[in-house]
């Protein structure tokens, strides 16, 4: 009687708790209405292709810092198989998070180990029309593999600057790279998606189709849905496929000077500098290299419009024109996986040099301290003039006004450095907004941490993306990446 009784209870709470939603303890492996596997349930609903594993590792990260815990990796073959497994742990109230390239490096992940990775890597596909204007994808392919294809078919396709990172990643949060500089981001050249929503319908979303959504998707794509396949434009290449690119290196005396010439550089379409500031043997002593790149093979045009830097008089040159489709192999040293590397970073206005001077001593007293030498310490500085032809009316990424990212991003492997290392990257940060120029600070959504407000990276967009986040998103099943929430959501 006394049993009966509590198995009845158990059974009541069980679906109290199922019709609120809410999460409760269970056994993994087994699922919290009913005792089945998990594994084989998924499995009797996937198509013949898909897999599912309860090895993390079979879905690899970039970074292992605060990386996002899972008890299953869904290996989906067909696009319908997102939808199928969205709907599973809908019914069954696990969390999920989509993972392309595994580049993320936010800490607003929060699964735990009964959660699902949907693991997009094999719609990888890539195909362009007749006309050669328009690239198809699918939402696991990483921009190395879009590159490939495009560099084949000889046209252009904005795309960021590494090969190994996921497409739809780097647009869902705007996109920026090279292109952009004559063609716009990757969110102005996206046609169309296709997207799971929360509830795990396949909608179609272009500016002509759930024109709100289309909006939200352009730079917080990540909090509406999951891609399974897009359109892209691709462009016609210009006459020559080969690019002009490689480092100029300065001491540390000429960090003023150097920052005097990036406040006063005309950066035209052709050009993008990536500058880092490298530890060289056998002192670690600091050194600017900047990465300069002229979008074609014309060198003189390159060193005239490169001219103050090479004024400045690098002490080693190793520019080169290279062929299109290797433009980014030089920086496949970014790609490798593991170990931690958390990232803090900034969107500036202008460099301020006293900023970077204090930022230069602290990190030769963190390199000492520490003795964490792997640290990448990168200014990314891209022509804006096409981004800001677009406006932001059609897209509501919101960082268009920014001329410098900034990013640190330290490698290390022993977890017990961690308090070091978030103390001296929260300093970056505060000394990079200190001085970034902009009353309120700015931070491109794919480049941040996760511990800033949320006005910080989605700046006047808020307010219409929390709108749409409520109908779209009630539940917030999409809430792994800098979830959009507001202030009352926040305080729960
Ligand atoms: C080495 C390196 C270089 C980078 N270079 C650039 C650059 O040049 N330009 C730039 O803009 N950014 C760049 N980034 C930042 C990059 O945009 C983000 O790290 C991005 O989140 C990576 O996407 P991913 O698919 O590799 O990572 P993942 O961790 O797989 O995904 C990141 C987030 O996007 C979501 N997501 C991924 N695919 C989909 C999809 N198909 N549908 C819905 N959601 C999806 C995931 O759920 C997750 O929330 C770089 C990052 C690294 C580590
Ligand atoms: C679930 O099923 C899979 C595949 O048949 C099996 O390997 C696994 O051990 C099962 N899990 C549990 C908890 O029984
Ligand atoms: C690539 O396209 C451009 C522009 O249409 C053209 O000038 C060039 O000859 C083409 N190159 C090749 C190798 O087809
Ligand atoms: C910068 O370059 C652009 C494009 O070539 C040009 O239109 C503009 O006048 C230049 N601005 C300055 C200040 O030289």
């Amino acid at each position: 009687m006394y049993m009966h009784l509590y198995i009845l209870s158990l059974i009541l709470e069980i679906n109290v708790f199922v019709a609120h939603g809410l999460r409760h303890p269970s056994l993994p492996g087994f699922l919290n209405t009913g005792g089945g596997n998990i594994t084989e349930d998924l499995l009797a609903r996937l198509s013949p292709g898909a897999s599912v594993s309860t090895d993390l590792d079979s879905a690899p990260r970039w970074s292992d810092y605060h990386r996002p815990r899972a008890g299953y990796v869904v290996r989906v073959a067909e696009e319908r198989d997102v939808a199928e497994t969205v709907k599973y742990c809908n019914e069954h109230d696990l969390k999920f998070l989509a993972q392309a390239g595994g580049h993320g490096w936010a800490d607003t992940f929060s699964m735990s180990d009964n959660d699902v990775i949907i693991n997009l890597r094999s719609l990888n596909h890539v195909s362009l029309n007749e006309a050669k204007d328009v690239v198809s994808f699918g939402g696991g392919v990483l921009g190395g593999e879009v590159i490939a294809k495009a560099a084949a078919n000889n046209v252009t396709v904005s795309t960021g600057g590494f090969n190994c990172v996921g497409y739809m990643g780097i647009t869902l949060g705007g996109g920026i790279g090279r292109w952009m500089n004559k063609y716009g981001l990757n969110v102005d050249n996206l046609l169309s998606v296709n997207l799971v929503t929360a509830e795990g319908e396949t909608i179609h979303v272009s500016p002509t189709s759930h024109a709100h959504l289309d909006w939200a998707i352009r730079g917080a794509g990540q909090n509406f849905g999951i891609v399974t396949s897009a359109t892209m434009k691709a462009h016609p290449m210009r006459g020559d496929d080969r690019v002009w690119v490689g480092d100029l290196f300065y001491p540390a005396e000429k960090l003023e000077k150097y920052i005097e010439i990036f406040n006063t550089l005309n950066m035209t379409e052709e050009m993008t500098i990536h500058w880092r500031i490298d530890l060289t043997p056998p002192n670690n002593t600091p050194v600017i290299a900047a990465q300069v790149f002229f979008m074609n093979a014309d060198v003189e045009a390159a060193h005239a419009a490169f001219k103050p830097l090479y004024d400045l008089e690098p002490y080693k040159d190793t520019t080169e024109v290279i062929p299109y489709g290797q433009v980014n192999d030089a920086r496949d040293f970014a790609c490798v996986h593991g170990p931690r590397k958390p990232v803090w970073g900034a969107g500036l206005k202008s460099l301020d040099y006293e900023a970077f001077q204090t930022l230069w001593d602290e990190y030769a007293d963190f390199v000492a301290k520490t003795g964490i030498t792997s640290t990448i310490i990168g200014i990314d500085a891209y022509s804006n003039y096409a981004t800001r032809q677009f406006g932001s009316k059609h897209a509501s990424y919101s960082q268009r006004d920014v001329n410098f990212f900034a990013l640190i991003v330290p490698i290390y492997e022993d977890a017990s450095l961690d308090p070091a290392v978030e103390a001296f990257g929260s300093r970056v940060r505060e000394l990079w907004l200190g001085s970034s120029g902009y009353d309120i600070p700015k931070i491109y959504q794919n480049f941040a941490h996760g511990d800033e407000p949320l006005e910080w990276i989605y700046g006047d967009s808020l307010p219409r993306l929390q709108q749409l986040k409520k109908k779209w998103d009630p539940r917030g099943r999409f809430n792994q990446w800098f979830a959009i929430t507001t202030p009352e959501e926040r305080e729960l």
